[in-house]
């Protein structure tokens, strides 16, 4: 409304003010302009057209009324109303460009949103699937590793049940005594696998816990004649994690290791370094290694090549150090055995 009531403002200044001071009259006169491009970028190049003729009227009627009369032709009169026009319908079409582009943006932020929110639900729901099969799996792997126990603890009962030679009840004792052992371990490890407790952060020296993991190795070594060598970096930095998880992720990976040595035996290495804010530790046996065609499933819930395995060791150990923002590799040694190497940062990664 305002745009339409200001030509009518400016004429009558026009008419306020005497033709004698051409100064002021030029000035009021521009103003038109000033009404005619407001109305242009309101309503666009129509806004403009109406605003400029409108003005004109309003001017050209001044200026021939005036008294004493203004010092314009016709002709001047004509070309400033038809500069109005120009004006007018040039700023409306550059102002309508102007809006369509930014409705064209508008839409195109619309249709990018949409898209988002799309490739959003869509992830959300393979997520989901990915759980659902992933839960899948480890029921049907956590099921056979159940029975197989299961099968021998039964079998072992009913042949106590008709025996009578002590001998013999010992020995069914004993198989009813490990498999419980076996299922036992296997409840709780995999309980640390489908409900890892979240980490406690200490500053942690990682000599203290190499030599503890040591020690209770050097437990399930047996007969064989094993040799743990430690080869740490000197001035390591205390590294922000929780101790009692990178012990078990550290021995589930050396006894491991015992194991692959029985019986020959031979020489553990554990090797402990910093670089660029990440502490390495690897475990270096010399063991019979892993097969090239099981490398990949090592990792896996209920992957095992033992009789009394689990198979959940390095899973378990695989998701703590996740957790961790670290890392856990397997490489086949030239030689022989394999190498573990844990990586860790040597401080929290904070999730924002
Ligand atoms: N140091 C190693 N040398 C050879 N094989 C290994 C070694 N560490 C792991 N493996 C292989 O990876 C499998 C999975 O290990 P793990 O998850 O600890 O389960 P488990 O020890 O109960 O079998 C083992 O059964 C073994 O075949
Ligand atoms: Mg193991």
């Amino acid at each position: 409304m305002l745009v339409w009531i200001t030509p009518l403002a400016i004429g009558l200044c026009q008419h306020v003010v005497s033709p004698v001071h051409t100064h002021v009259q030029f000035m009021v006169q521009r103003l038109y302009y000033l009404s005619v491009i407001l109305a242009a970028i309101g309503f666009g190049w129509r806004g403009g057209l109406i605003a400029s003729m409108l003005g004109g009227v309003v001017y050209s009627t001044n200026t021939f009324l005036a008294s004493p009369p203004a010092p314009y032709t016709v002709l001047d009169v004509g070309l400033e109303v038809m500069m109005f026009c120009i004006v007018g319908v040039m700023t409306g079409l550059l102002a309508d460009r102007e809006a369509k582009r930014k409705s064209a943006l508008e839409q195109t932020a619309r249709t990018l949103d949409t898209a988002h929110r799309v490739v959003q639900e869509n992830f959300e729901q393979m997520k989901r699937a990915e759980r659902l099969s992933a839960l899948g799996q480890l029921s049907a792997g956590l099921a056979h590793e159940i029975g197989n126990p299961l099968a021998a603890i039964e079998g072992a009962a009913d042949v106590l049940d008709n025996e009578t030679c002590p001998e013999r009840r010992r020995e069914f004792l004993g198989i009813i005594q490990k498999e419980t052992r076996r299922l036992n371990r296997l409840v709780t490890n995999f309980l640390d696998f489908a409900k890892p407790r979240q980490p406690d952060w200490e500053m942690t020296e990682l000599g203290g816990i190499v030599d503890s993991v040591v020690g209770l190795a050097a437990q399930a070594v047996g007969r064989t004649s094993i040799t743990f060598r430690k080869k740490m970096a000197p001035f390591l930095p205390l590294v922000e994690c929780d101790p009692e998880q990178l012990k078990q992720v550290l021995l589930n990976i050396t006894i491991n290791a015992v194991q692959a040595m029985q019986p020959n035996g031979g020489e553990i290495t554990i090797k402990a370094q910093e670089r660029r804010q990440r502490v390495y530790i690897e475990i270096e046996d010399q063991g019979c290694g892993v097969l090239p065609e099981y490398l990949h499933k090592i990792f896996d819930p209920f992957f095992t090549t033992k009789d009394d395995g689990t198979g959940l060791g390095l899973s378990v150990s695989y998701q703590i150090l996740q957790q961790h923002s670290g890392m856990l590799t397997a490489e086949r040694n030239a030689e022989q055995g394999m190498t573990f190497c844990v990586v860790l940062p040597v401080k929290r990664t904070r999730i924002l």
